[in-house]
């Protein structure tokens, strides 16, 4: 019996790194015809050279989300080449763990347009397409930041939230369509989002999980069209709790988030 994967067209946004990649390499080794877009063509033909030496099929388009006529341009050659598409995911973001005060607004209204716009766009281009079909699958990448709020983490985390509004009241609009719609939202993943120098005086609370083990739940999200996907797992009960004992939760949070070397930090003896 065909799996659920196999010959279906997926998607991917941010495919070039990371979560996005391991996604693009899990469905493809499922069967799915992969569709990876990104900003750097080379990290793109790497993907869909190792895709392709596995027996499995890529496609990928230079595309930046945050581009209304690119993503438009970019749509229409993708529905000309595909007859349907089976998979959206609108992973393609990037996190600055920065206050509101640290940040530009441009630096902020970027975090904004490629979250949470970029999401918009494709969902613009994508979702009436399967609507018509009465069947389809998206999964939106929000973060354990769409849940908890840390200090120095507001411009990032309002995008996320936004991204997590949406595809909530989204899947409510959805119910008996045949649309699935799924929020993931991962703990810190060892990818290359901690590259960027706003994280050089932060910590990260929750240990880093791998990008293959976000994978997992982005591809297994699409099948069941669950909408809250946590991973790791026990992320459930710790965003339980922060809800249930709010204060408190607040109060601890606001503690273990504050920056390395920080006074409250060196009080506390931390060293890191
Ligand atoms: N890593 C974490 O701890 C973590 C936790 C929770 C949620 N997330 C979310 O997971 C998603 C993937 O992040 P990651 O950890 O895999 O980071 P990553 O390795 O840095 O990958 C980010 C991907 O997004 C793409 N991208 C960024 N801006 C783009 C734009 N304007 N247009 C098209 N593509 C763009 C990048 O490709 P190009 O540069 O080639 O365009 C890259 O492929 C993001 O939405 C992130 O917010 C990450």
């Amino acid at each position: 019996m065909a799996s659920f994967y196999q010959d279906k067209v997926a998607i991917v946004t941010g495919a070039s790194s990371g979560i996005g990649k391991q996604t693009s390499l899990l469905l493809a080794s499922k069967g799915t015809h992969v569709v990876a877009l990104a900003r750097r063509k080379k990290l793109l033909d790497e993907l869909a050279g190792q895709i392709k030496s596995g027996g499995g099929q890529c496609t990928v388009f230079v595309c930046d989300v945050t581009d209304r006529e690119a993503v438009a341009r970019t749509a229409k050659k993708i529905r000309t080449k595909y007859k349907a598409v089976d998979f959206l995911v609108n992973n393609a973001g990037y996190g600055r763990a920065n206050s509101v005060l640290e940040e530009s607004e441009e630096q902020i209204r970027a975090l904004m347009e490629t979250s949470y716009f970029g999401m918009i766009y494709m969902l613009k281009e994508f979702l009436p397409g399967m609507v018509e079909r009465g069947q389809g699958s998206v999964a939106n990448l929000g973060s354990i930041v769409s849940e908890l709020v840390f200090p120095y983490f507001g411009p990032y985390s309002a995008a996320k939230f936004a991204v997590a509004a949406l595809t909530e009241s989204l899947h409510l609009e959805m119910k008996g369509s045949g649309i699935k719609i799924s929020l993931i939202l991962p703990g810190p993943a060892d990818t290359a989002f901690f590259d960027d120098i706003s994280w050089q005086d932060k910590r990260t609370v929750f240990p880093r999980v791998k990008p293959q083990e976000v994978a997992k739940t982005i591809v297994k999200a699409l099948r069941t069209g669950k909408l809250v996907n946590f991973c790791p797992s026990y992320l459930i009960p710790v965003v339980w709790s922060y809800n249930a004992y709010g204060p408190i939760s607040r109060k601890i949070v606001g503690v273990v988030g504050q920056p390395k070397g920080s006074t409250l930090a060196r009080l506390l003896g931390r060293k890191t």
